[in-house]
């Protein structure tokens, strides 16, 4: 930062994206504390702006309404500058949402391997894309949606491979690192 200003890459806002389970809240507190910048998760927005949890959003009104909510909250926080973003895992999916992040900032792919965040997700009660299906088809259908899905993650601007040995504040210190090459 020079003279007080913020370079054009300070006040763009960083986008952390990625399947359920990788992280993404967990990660952007790191890393907005390490860059001195405010942290939002769109999951928190769309509760308080709905005043229900995600899950019950989904079960009294309806995925569609979830969506609509998660766009408008995204719509109204990309104005905002210098923001981390943990975004909810079908945000990008999108093509209006993904305007307004390549727009305002910089996206960030947690990449897992899908085995860990399946273990993680499955027995989650409060994923309504989870718990929506039988107990023993589970499995596959979050395998056949994280596969639908990567090819959307991976058009981010930056990737990271994260690992089960990986903490959340040395995937931050890796992206700050990074952030250089965008
Ligand atoms: C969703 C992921 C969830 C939440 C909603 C839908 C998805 O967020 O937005 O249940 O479509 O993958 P997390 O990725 O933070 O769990």
């Amino acid at each position: 930062m020079q003279g007080g200003l913020k370079t054009k890459a300070e006040q763009e806002n960083l986008y952390l994206v990625g399947f359920m389970g990788a992280g993404k809240s967990t990660l952007g507190a790191a890393l907005a504390q390490l860059l001195f910048r405010r942290h939002v998760d769109t999951d928190v927005l769309v509760e308080q702006r709905a005043g229900r949890c995600v899950a019950d959003i989904f079960a009294a009104q309806g995925e569609a309404a979830f969506r609509e909510l998660e766009s408008q909250t995204l719509a109204e926080i990309s104005q905002e500058k210098s923001l981390v973003v943990s975004l909810g895992g079908g945000t990008v999916l999108s093509p209006e949402n993904w305007k307004f992040i390549c727009q305002t900032g910089k996206s960030v792919y947690l990449d897992w391997p899908t085995e860990v965040l399946l273990a993680r997700i499955l027995t989650d009660q409060a994923r309504p894309l989870v718990t929506g299906s039988e107990a023993s088809e589970r499995s596959a259908i979050l395998s056949a949606l994280l596969a639908r899905r990567r090819p959307f993650y991976e058009k981010c601007d930056l990737t990271v491979q994260c690992g089960t040995e990986d903490s959340p504040s040395a995937v931050a210190v890796e992206i700050v690192n990074r952030l250089k090459e965008l």
